[in-house]
């Protein structure tokens, strides 16, 4: 006889819609964060690369990372690599921009915000034909005047006035840390005003990094050579968590005293996130069988759809707090694919991980193929990206599925292409904007809040077609 028979069927982010709350005056996009909290970990977007081996290297990582996101390295990647690559990143400081494109006064907005969406820099420094500085356009600032494209820069942009402006062309990386403060930028200038370089509070920050361990022979070494290259958070990466084996791992974890948070996963049920909870996993990760180029429900009939998976966890995690427990992070992971899927989980996850999602952009690990699926490595022609799965034949992390020998191994995952999405930032940035604005529906500012007052609404399939796209029109022509 089977123990339960759960009817109700499993759902999706893309089943739910997020109903509206009283907006506040100044709950406007620019006072609204999107920062997170992993046990200690201070994130600025709530975003995960999966530790895939097609989605995550030193490109991805270092990019995400920029952006305020948490790359995770792979499992895969050889101890040394994986590690080399962390202290690559905590040691990277890019310091100052010193070759920024400039624009004229004359500019058009238009003109502008193309430049934008070519190079990825959101704020453009206004220069005469001295090269003096006069202002800088701010994408964002200019978002919120909401001005006519065809207006000229010069009356939307922000003013030396208005802005840290430093006349010591020498400055150096260190000066510049200090001199930043909270501010977000600094502009540096020379004694005749004319502009010498810009530096960005988040290009002088730490880059945060993740690395990913099994709970197989030679873990420990893992931990230990990635927290020698000072890693932020190690993330047990198995394909079922719920298993005596984790729960070792996080004991001798705990025994160890890092100070580094470890994340465990994955499960899909209450019990399983109650079972990392108590073996004391800093961090949970949601999701089995819904990752874009999975087939583990088609090779084994197991899984969970993520959404209902990420309420067990979530219903988990309020009794172990009521029951006088640590308030333990989530993260859902598999089968968030584009921003609407992002703002239902973040009405509960604290984080979300992808890997499907970063696949598509250059710094994808992946390789790069033109319109003949033909490898190249020159951006104007990549059309496509290789992709494929940690239970792939490809990448055969046995450890993962928990395979002790290559005999019992069988594939959890597929092998293929996703079309090219150019440069992760622009794109990035423009979800993030969706996602600030649906946090602005709901009157909240921060994530925090957002998960304490965020209502969602299961949809019917007929409301769906009604409400999830266009209905009843031809799209295009005109
Ligand atoms: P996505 O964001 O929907 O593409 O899902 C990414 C997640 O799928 C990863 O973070 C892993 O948890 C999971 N995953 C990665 N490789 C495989 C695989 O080969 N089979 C099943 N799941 C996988």
């Amino acid at each position: 006889m089977v123990k339960q028979i759960v009817r109700e069927p499993g759902r999706t982010f893309s089943e739910f819609s997020l109903l509206t709350g009283l907006t506040p005056a100044d709950c406007t996009l620019p006072n609204i964060s999107l920062a997170t909290e992993l046990a200690g970990l201070r994130l600025r977007l709530p975003l995960l690369s999966a530790a895939m081996t097609s989605v995550t290297s030193y490109e991805m990582a270092l990019a995400l990372g920029k952006e305020g996101g948490l790359g995770v390295l792979p499992v895969r990647l050889p101890i040394t690599e994986q590690a080399a690559i962390v202290e690559r990143i905590k040691g990277y400081e890019m310091g100052f921009v010193e070759d920024s494109v400039c624009i004229e006064r004359e500019t058009t907005i238009d003109e502008a915000v193309r430049l934008v969406e070519r190079h990825g820099h959101s704020k453009l420094p206004v220069t005469d034909r001295n090269n003096v500085f006069l202002g800088l356009f701010s994408f964002d600032r200019y978002l919120e005047l909401d001005a006519p494209p065809g207006d000229l820069v010069g009356s939307v942009m922000l003013t030396p006035k208005e802005m840290e402006c430093c006349r010591n062309p020498a400055l150096s990386v260190e000066q510049a840390k200090q001199l930043l403060g909270e501010g977000r930028y600094l502009v540096v200038l020379d004694e005749l005003d004319r502009l010498v370089k810009l530096a960005f509070r988040k290009d002088v920050e730490k880059i945060p990094v993740a690395a990913a361990i099994s709970t197989h022979k030679g873990w420990q070494e893992r931990v230990e050579a990635n927290l020698a290259a000072g890693v932020d958070m190690i993330v047990i990466d198995t394909s079922d968590a719920h298993s005596e084996f984790v729960g070792e791992v996080l004991a001798a974890y705990r025994a160890m005293k890092t100070g580094v948070p470890i994340c465990a996963g994955n499960i899909i049920t209450a019990n399983g996130a109650r079972y990392l909870m108590e073996q004391g996993a800093d961090i949970v990760k949601i999701g089995m069988s819904s990752g874009s180029i999975c087939t583990t429900q088609r090779q084994k009939a197991t899984g969970r759809a993520p959404l209902t998976a990420l309420i067990a966890a979530d219903r988990a995690r309020q009794e172990f707090r009521e029951e006088g427990g640590r308030y333990v992070p989530l993260i859902v992971d598999g089968g968030v694919g584009s921003a609407g899927d992002m703002i239902i989980a973040l009405a509960l996850a604290d984080a979300v991980m992808m890997g499907g999602y970063f696949n598509h952009f250059l710094e994808a690990a992946g390789e790069k193929f033109d319109e003949n699926l033909r490898l190249t490595s020159h951006e104007s022609e990549m059309r496509w990206v290789a992709t494929w799965g940690e239970g792939s034949a490809r990448a055969r992390n046995l450890d993962r599925y928990g395979h002790a020998t290559a005999k019992s191994f069988f594939t959890e995952g597929e092998e293929g292409t996703v079309e090219f999405h150019g440069r992760l930032k622009p794109r990035l940035k423009e979800d993030m904007r969706k996602v600030k604005a649906a946090l602005a529906n709901t009157g909240c500012r921060t994530l925090v809040e957002f998960r304490e007052q965020a209502v969602i609404e299961l949809m019917s399939p007929r409301t769906l077609d009604v409400v999830g796209d266009t209905h009843s029109i031809r799209v295009g022509g005109g």
